[in-house]
């Protein structure tokens, strides 16, 4: 637990303004400042950041919050990492957590281990650089095979490309001439020791690729070799250390994070080089999962950040087929996976390099498909028509399929296939529910593909999406009002808007069901005891979900008039704005809403009642419904009348 104090000490130096700044190039407009939002591609801007709020919104795609949200999403921290990365930013103590005595001495050791690591590895890194850019050897050898493959300077300094010399003790002498402890290098896989107990170095002329963790620290090393040598392997790369597991890093993140965010898409590659030939040709939203196929890990950091994924594949058949079962765990995952085939023999990086980056972007958004149609058409080649191959490839696709989380891209799935592959849409529903139920003892709730129409579900889907966003319209609004007027009079009877917002929530029984608002409004009831309504205690809340949640509220004060915010300046109070017209009428939309609920739920044991012919019952619940219907009737001609006294 960091202490309130912490947070607001954090959160008062770190203006919003000056945070946003150092990422969006700001342009004061009124009293609030705009820019090109940095979390999706636009031409105009649509972001903008209200420092006296101390929040931003981008009208654009709707992301809000105060600087430590912004952190958040800019750097994919969580938390508590982007109050302390603040904290580093502002020179702020960052507060020492307390813990009992075993668990500090056991995590100092672990830490420590670690940060030894890391301290050998950096200089690992800077060593093998140097060794690229100032030896004789390093230059002949690894500079001319980096310049060879087309690597510009810049590039080779971005990715830190180093050069290990053909010797066997290079490295353990630096070590041991820069007096490092030599165990912490054979910990991290830098040198080895023989059978003889003598220690020798690992990395024997290779060119170096260190891999960096998602915040740009290098954790590990590939060395690759120049000449091809039928008796070492291709790559010799770090092994398991206490900073490095593979199986939970993928190689690029730290370069493509922030373009993964802005394009809501990640590319995926095979190798090294294939990353660092599309960062070269502007491409930097690009990792690659280093020649295994995708672990779970992989797959949870790639979630982290989006849920678009696009595979590159290289253009031969038995590579493409190995790696269709890696494809299916994104698919389970619940990502939408596209992929994209390069001509045989290419891989991303060689085709980069052939055709130039505008032709290769051009091909890469051409030449993108949907995986599961994809192999769909693969197998259909291959079966032809033996009708033994083609049940098999059914089933197969079917099971791809079956995988997806999402029941409606399920079925829309199903009925594409289905035209592919010119069979029954019901045989391969049927197929489906079948794998689907054979899955099911890992998932919580059954989920049975619908029968019916697959219009009619979407036009369902679409309408209980919409009621939700109807609800919580209301509900928001509520907060928004409260925050905006919460301490001014109201009337005689309530001496503040929000003491007469609470009171006829309370009256009316209306029950809030957002769990946020719910969570504002009991923090509300508290202010109102203790005085007043504090706004700025929300946007410097604890919890970032409220922050968020907030400070989209409070942008949304001008959109009264849809498109007030493109008019004029967003933020900026309306002068002679009615105030209470406003209060009013949003709790009456509360209350309309709420009495609809209740109409609805009436209606469902009226058609109960009337089913079992419990005429009594019917009778009530027929009043029930006359009055909710009055009721209804009265507030609607309320609200019309206050909107137009
Ligand atoms: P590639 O053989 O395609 O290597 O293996 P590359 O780095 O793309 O180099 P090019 O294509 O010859 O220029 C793809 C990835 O598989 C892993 C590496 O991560 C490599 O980048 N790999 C491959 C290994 O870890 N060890 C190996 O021996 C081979
Ligand atoms: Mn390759």
């Amino acid at each position: 637990m960091i202490p309130r104090a912490k947070i607001d000490e954090i959160v008062d130096a770190a203006r919003v303004e000056e945070v946003v700044g150092e990422y969006v190039n700001l342009k004061k407009r009124g009293a609030n400042l705009t820019g090109l939002c940095p979390f999706h591609q636009e031409k105009s801007p649509s972001f903008s950041v209200s420092p006296s709020k101390g929040i931003y919104k981008c009208f654009g795609c709707g992301k809000a919050g105060n600087a430590v949200n912004f952190i958040m999403e800019v750097e994919q921290l969580n938390y508590i990492d982007a109050l302390k990365h603040l904290a580093e930013r502002y020179r702020i103590d960052w507060p020492q957590q307390v813990v009992s005595a075993e668990q500090l001495l056991e995590e100092r050791i672990r830490s420590g281990e670690r940060e030894s690591l890391q301290i050998v590895n950096n200089f690992a890194e800077r060593y093998f650089a140097d060794l690229l850019i100032n030896d004789d050897e390093g230059k002949t050898v690894g500079l001319s095979y980096f310049e060879e493959r087309g690597f510009r300077p810049e590039t080779i300094e971005k990715f830190k490309l180093g050069y290990a010399k053909e010797s066997w003790d290079h490295l353990t002498n630096a070590a041991q001439f820069g007096g490092y402890n030599v165990d912490l290098f054979k910990l991290g896989g830098l040198v080895k020791e023989n059978d003889q107990g003598k220690i020798y170095d690992a990395y024997r002329n290779r060119v170096i690729f260190p891999i960096h963790s998602i915040s740009g620290k290098p954790i590990a090393f590939a060395g690759r070799y120049l000449i091809k040598d039928p008796k070492s392997p291709k790559y010799v790369n770090s092994p398991e250390t206490p900073l490095y597991h593979k199986s939970n890093e993928l190689y690029g993140l730290f370069f493509a994070k922030q373009a993964i965010a802005k394009n809501a898409l990640v590319y995926l590659v095979e190798g090294y080089t294939d990353v660092i030939s599309l960062n070269q040709a502007g491409i930097e939203n690009v990792v690659a999962s280093s020649g295994t196929s995708l672990t779970e890990g992989q797959i949870k950091l790639i979630k982290r950040f989006t849920d678009n994924v696009c595979v590159l594949y290289d253009g031969d058949a038995a590579g493409i087929k190995a790696s269709l079962r890696g494809t299916d765990m994104l698919l389970e995952a619940g990502l939408n996976v596209k992929i994209v085939l390069f001509p045989n023999g290419e891989d991303p990086d060689s085709y980069c390099k052939k055709v130039g980056p505008l032709d290769f972007g051009t091909f890469l958004d051409e030449q993108r498909q949907d995986f599961i149609l994809f192999k769909a058409s693969l197998l259909l080649g291959d079966a032809g028509n033996d009708p033994i191959k083609r049940a098999e490839l059914i089933k197969d696709i079917v099971n791809s399929i079956s995988k997806i989380p999402d029941a409606f891209k399920r079925s829309t799935f199903l009925r594409e296939t289905a035209i592919l592959l010119k069979i029954d849409e019901q045989l391969l529903i049927s197929e489906a529910n079948r794998l689907v139920r054979g899955n099911i003892s890992k998932q919580p709730r059954i989920e049975e593909f619908q029968y019916s129409q697959p219009s009619t579900e979407q036009e369902l889907l679409i309408e209980s999406v919409q009621e939700l966003q109807l609800q919580d319209v209301q509900e928001k609004d509520l907060i928004r009002v409260i925050l905006n007027y919460g301490d001014k009079p109201y009337s005689e009877e309530f001496e503040s808007v929000a003491l007469f917002i609470i009171n006829e929530i309370a009256l009316d029984e209306i029950e809030i069901e957002h769990p946020i608002v719910v969570q504002i409004l009991s923090m509300i009831n508290q202010q109102i005891t203790d005085g007043s309504i504090n706004f700025q205690y929300f946007v410097r809340h604890e919890d970032p979900i409220i922050t968020e949640f907030v400070a989209d509220i409070m942008s949304k004060d001008f959109e009264v008039s849809p498109n007030w915010h493109k008019k004029y300046d967003v933020f900026i109070d309306p002068v002679g704005y009615n105030f209470k017209e406003d209060v009013d009428s949003a709790i009456l939309r509360l209350k309309i809403k709420h009495v609809e609920k209740l109409m609805k739920h009436n209606q469902e044991e009226l058609d109960n009642f009337e089913k079992k012919g419990d005429m009594e019952q019917v009778d009530l619940h027929v009043h029930v419904h006359m009055h909710l219907t009055q009721k209804r009737y009265e507030l609607t001609r309320k609200i019309e009348t206050t909107i137009t006294r």
